[in-house]
C-alpha cells in the first residue's frame, strides 16, 4: 500500500471516534487532512461537529469545506482530536511538528480528552530519533537555546523555508529542528527542554496519544497506550 493510500486509510479508520454533537481538534500535515477531508463529506451529509484546527492551514482547509469552527473562546474542552505524527514509539511517545503546527497541537491535544494519531507505516519506531525533534523558539532567546541544545548532543538547524529565509509559526516564532540521535527516555528530554527558557513549546508528546491508528499493506491496526 503506497502512503497516500495508507494515510487515507488511517484517516477514514480514525472517524469511528467521532461522535454527533462533538468537538473535534482537526490537526495539521497531510495525513490530519485526509481526516479533515472526509469528515467534511460526514457533515455535509448531516453530521453536527464543530471544529478547533490547529493551524491557519488546516482552519482554512477546514472552512472551504463548510466544517463549523470554534475557539477556546467558547468552549474550554475538545472529545477527540485526529492529528498526524512524525514518528511513534511502542509507548506511544510522539514526535510531532514536521509541519511546524507543533504548538497549537500540543495545547489542542491537551484540552482533548482523546488524542487519536493517524499514521503510516513509516512513522512506527523502535526508539524515537530518526526524525529531528521540532523545538518552537522566542527569537531573542535563539543563540542561547541553539547552544544549550547543542550541548545536550544535538545537531541543531533553524528550519528555513523552500523560499528562503525562516519558516515562522502560526504563533510567529522560528523552529529549531534538533537532530539528538536515538532518544532512550524521551519523557526525560522533554523536562529538560520545557525546563529551558526561551523554548515555547517541544514536539516530544510523551503520553498524550489515546490511540495511534496504523495503515499497513491494506490492513488497519489500532494501538492503544499501555
Ligand atoms: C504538523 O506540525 C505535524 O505535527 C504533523 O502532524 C506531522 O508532521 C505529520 O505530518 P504528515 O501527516 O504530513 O506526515
Amino acid at each position: 500500500m503506497a502512503n497516500d493510500q495508507e494515510k487515507e486509510a488511517a484517516a477514514l479508520a480514525s472517524l469511528s471516534f467521532i461522535r454527533d454533537g462533538n468537538i473535534v481538534g482537526l490537526g495539521t500535515g497531510s495525513t490530519a487532512a485526509y481526516a479533515v477531508r472526509l469528515l467534511g463529506e460526514r457533515v455535509k451529509a448531516g453530521l453536527a461537529i464543530r471544529g478547533i484546527p490547529t493551524s491557519s492551514q488546516t482552519r482554512d482547509l477546514a472552512s472551504s469545506l463548510g466544517i463549523p469552527l470554534t475557539t477556546f473562546e467558547e468552549v474550554q474542552h475538545i472529545d477527540v482530536t485526529i492529528d498526524g505524527a512524525d514518528e511513534f514509539d511502542p509507548q506511544l511517545c510522539l514526535i510531532k511538528g514536521g509541519g511546524g503546527a507543533l504548538l497549537r497541537e500540543k495545547i489542542v491535544a491537551s484540552a482533548s480528552s482523546q488524542l487519536v494519531i493517524v499514521t503510516d507505516s513509516s512513522k512506527q519506531v523502535a526508539v524515537l530519533g530518526k526524525f529531528p525533534v521540532p523545538i518552537e523558539v522566542i527569537t531573542f532567546a535563539q543563540p542561547l537555546v541553539k547552544k544549550e541544545m547543542e550541548a545536550l548532543g544535538a545537531t541543531v538547524s533553524v528550519r528555513q523555508l523552500p523560499t528562503g529565509g525562516p519558516f515562522i509559526t502560526d504563533e510567529g516564532h522560528h523552529i529549531l529542528d534538533c537532530h539528538f540521535g536515538q532518544i532512550p527516555d524521551p519523557a526525560s528530554l522533554a523536562r529538560k527542554l520545557s525546563d529551558t527558557p526561551g523554548i515555547v513549546e517541544h514536539g516530544l508528546f510523551i503520553n498524550m496519544a489515546s490511540v495511534v491508528i496504523l495503515a499497513h499493506d491494506g490492513k488497519i491496526t489500532q494501538l492503544h497506550r499501555p
